[in-house]
């Protein structure tokens, strides 16, 4: 008989999913020296700084604050401080060159696989089936999502490459919706070892019925609204939506070009396509989301209610799942279209497999999805293990977002994971599903 210790089985598995991270770290910046020190845009750092950063980070919590370790690289600590330096002032910074940052995080992950060695997985809140190695592995999995963002606003030729992304077997009615029936679930999660603070606690909600779409807005329908003058009629807007609009002189979501024939093309990543009729709608901001849902005589969903759809099983009247829908396991290929595997949201009904108990398909990667929701503790919420990671961003100017998109992994992606950012950004891989009252 095999015995399998269950602490070995743990480290192992934050071992894979720490190499997965690097792995994806050192593709998005095996390119050259000046385009890893370029601000490629004001919103973004230099992707040198990411790289060095999540060195940091790691050396931080894993080799100091588990391992009790030495600093490697006390000096860096102030470079690479995302508080200390806004992103578009880090390419001015003495910041290590690609060499030396590629050479310091190398360094920091071996060490901390020395110290995940001897690590004990139980007891102690840090450590606890694994918790702060998973958090780094989550950090450097956002970093790298942000990487991605980065590549998608670079000028230039393609430097990455992926199949395309795949799509439904047969016709798919884009507006097709879900009634979810009036009641209380369980928002939130006390159990999942992996889980963030502000993830926590579990608690019950009560949420009005209501309907949400079984798929996120495709390009077809965005176009829709673009030609109707969505863009121009104020009446669509909030009053912060149209002030933003028209300062930022927004005609269509961010990469999108009309050419003189009137045909609408994509940037992606360095090369231009014909735009997807079925696919996602992708980098608009929380603005242009809202006023497309207006447009269409809808809303966007709470955060409470994507999460319902996402977790809450009507044949049984529980939340039944925690991660996925599918229960504990990370996604396969055929469950959600995640982990930069493709490099583009997947068509409407490509992802039948993932659907959620309620019958919502998509939730989990293609796009981050705007909820209408701002950023709240729940009650009872316990800052850990730092509050830079959520509080001090609560009750700032922030919407939710749910779901993931293409280039999350799905370690840095759960049912009850929240996302937030500023209402104007689309740089971001966001896109929407609406969602409306029902009597
Ligand atoms: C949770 C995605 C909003 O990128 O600003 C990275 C994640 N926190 N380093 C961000 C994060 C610290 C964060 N988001
Ligand atoms: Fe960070």
């Amino acid at each position: 008989m095999t015995v399998t210790d269950p602490q070995m089985t743990m480290r192992a598995h934050l071992d894979a999913v720490l190499t997965r991270a690097r792995a994806r770290t050192t593709a998005l910046t095996d390119i050259a020296d000046t385009e890893l020190r370029h601000q490629h845009s004001p919103l973004m750092s230099p992707l040198v700084w990411d790289l060095a950063h999540i060195g940091n980070q790691e050396e931080l919590w894993l080799i100091r604050e588990v391992g009790r370790r030495e600093p490697l690289r006390a000096d860096l600590d102030e470079l690479y401080d995302a508080f200390r330096h806004t992103r578009s002032s880090r390419s001015g910074l003495p910041l290590l060159d690609p060499d030396q940052a590629r050479a310091y995080t190398a360094q920091v992950r071996a060490r901390a696989l020395e110290v995940l060695e001897g690590a004990d997985l139980s007891g102690d809140p840090l450590t606890d089936r694994g918790f702060v190695f998973a958090m780094i592995a989550q950090h450097e999995q956002q970093h790298d999502e942000t990487m991605l963002a980065t590549h998608q606003l670079r000028a230039g030729g393609p430097l990455l490459t992926a199949p395309p992304a795949p799509s439904a077997a047969g016709p798919v009615d884009a507006c097709a919706e879900i009634v979810i029936g009036a009641g209380e679930f369980t928002m939130g999660t006390t159990t999942d070892p992996w889980a963030l603070d502000n993830e926590r606690p579990a608690h019950p909600v009560s949420v009005p019925a209501f309907a949400i779409e079984m798929f996120p807005v495709t390009n077809a329908r965005y176009l829709e609204f673009v030609t109707d003058d969505g863009y121009r009629r104020r009446e669509l807007w909030t009053e912060e939506g149209w002030a933003h609009r028209v300062a930022a002189d927004l005609t269509a979501p961010q990469f999108w070009e009309r050419d003189s024939d009137g045909t609408w093309w994509r940037r992606m990543f360095g090369r231009t396509v014909a735009l997807r009729a079925q696919q996602p709608v992708v980098h608009i901001s929380f603005h242009e989301a809202q006023a497309f849902a207006r447009w269409a005589g809808k809303r966007l969903p709470t955060e409470a209610e994507w999460e319902k759809a996402a977790r809450f099983d009507p044949a049984t009247g529980t939340t039944s799942s925690t991660r996925y829908p599918w229960g504990e396991d990370e996604p396969t290929a055929t469950q959600a279209n995640l982990g930069q595997r493709h490099l583009e949201p997947a068509d409407i009904g490509a992802y039948p497999d993932g659907a959620s108990p309620s019958g919502v398909q998509q939730m989990f990667g293609d796009v981050w999805e705007w909820t209408s929701s701002g950023f709240h503790a729940y009650p009872d919420f316990t800052m850990f293990p730092y509050p830079e990671y959520s509080e001090v961003f609560f009750g700032g100017d922030y919407r939710m977002l749910r779901g993931g998109s293409f280039g999350s992994d799905p370690v840095a992606v759960r049912a009850t994971f929240r996302n937030w950012d500023h209402p104007i950004r689309r740089q971001i891989f966001s896109g929407v599903r609406l969602a409306r009252d029902v009597a």
